[in-house]
């Protein structure tokens, strides 16, 4: 009962602050152009762009980007750009992108956005993936409601990295205010286990985004 009523104040207050964040949305400059962005991800496709290609120490699988989210592919670069977010590789390809080009490359990314997401479940829902729908959706594809910051489509991304996320906000080197309190409803490696399967094996848009994706 205890740890019911925990997670329920958890969800509560990440709910209450990320709502009340709304005014800082994503994208004040111009929108993004997703021509040019398809021509400004060239140097990205070398590792996004080929299907399982892998981060080397530690080893797991390089996320999967179409049809992700544009504002939170925004975020993810400003914060490699800033180091808040830490990855090497990621910081030096962040770095010489302006704030316009993170936002073409995000258009491009994310595509039309569609007008509905899918609540098609596979599967059975854990009881570790509980407080995670609320944001998330049933199957990691996102809610109706418009939240700030807008969380990650992970329905259908690599289990591996989906693992290595939800450890590197649970240990503190991957800083977020709602997620960092989230991951520690996981209690334990196979908590984290068991909802990364879940969401990975979802029915999902994300792909490679190979040179030729739709
Ligand atoms: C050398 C390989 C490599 C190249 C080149 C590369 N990336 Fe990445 N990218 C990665 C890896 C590995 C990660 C996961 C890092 C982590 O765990 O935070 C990542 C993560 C990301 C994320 C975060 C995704 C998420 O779900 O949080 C975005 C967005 C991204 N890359 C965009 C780009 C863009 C845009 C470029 C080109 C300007 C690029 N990447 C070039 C390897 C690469
Ligand atoms: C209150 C809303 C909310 C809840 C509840 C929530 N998340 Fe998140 N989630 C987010 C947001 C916002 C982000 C983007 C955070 C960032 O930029 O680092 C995110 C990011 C993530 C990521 C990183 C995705 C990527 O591409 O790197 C994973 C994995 C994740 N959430 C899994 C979960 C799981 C599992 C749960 C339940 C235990 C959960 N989340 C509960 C809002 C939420």
């Amino acid at each position: 009962m205890l740890s019911r009523l925990n997670r329920l104040a958890w969800l509560c207050m990440a709910l209450s602050f990320s709502w009340s964040l709304g005014a800082h949305a994503a994208g004040d400059g111009a929108p993004g152009d997703p021509a040019l962005g398809q021509k400004k991800f060239y140097t990205c496709y070398g590792c996004h762009g080929v299907e399982n290609y892998r981060n080397a120490y530690p080893d797991y699988a390089v996320p999967r980007l179409r049809h992700q989210h544009a504002s939170y592919i925004v975020a993810a670069l400003q914060e490699y750009k800033s180091g808040e977010r830490p990855h090497a590789t990621m910081h030096a390809q962040a770095a010489s992108l302006s704030d316009q080009d993170m936002e073409d490359i995000a258009a491009y990314l994310q595509g039309p956005e569609p007008t509905k997401a899918s609540t098609v479940v596979k599967g059975k829902t854990p009881t570790q993936v509980a407080a995670c729908v609320a944001c998330h959706g049933v199957n990691g594809l996102g809610v109706e409601a418009e939240l700030t910051p807008k969380p990650a489509v992970i329905g259908g991304q690599h289990f591996d990295y989906l693992s290595q996320a939800l450890t590197a906000y649970h240990n503190g080197r991957r800083k977020n205010v709602v997620m960092d309190g989230m991951a520690q409803l996981l209690k334990t490696d196979e908590d984290v286990k068991i909802a990364a399967e879940y969401f990975a094996s979802q029915e999902s848009p994300l792909t490679t985004a190979t040179t030729g994706s739709k």
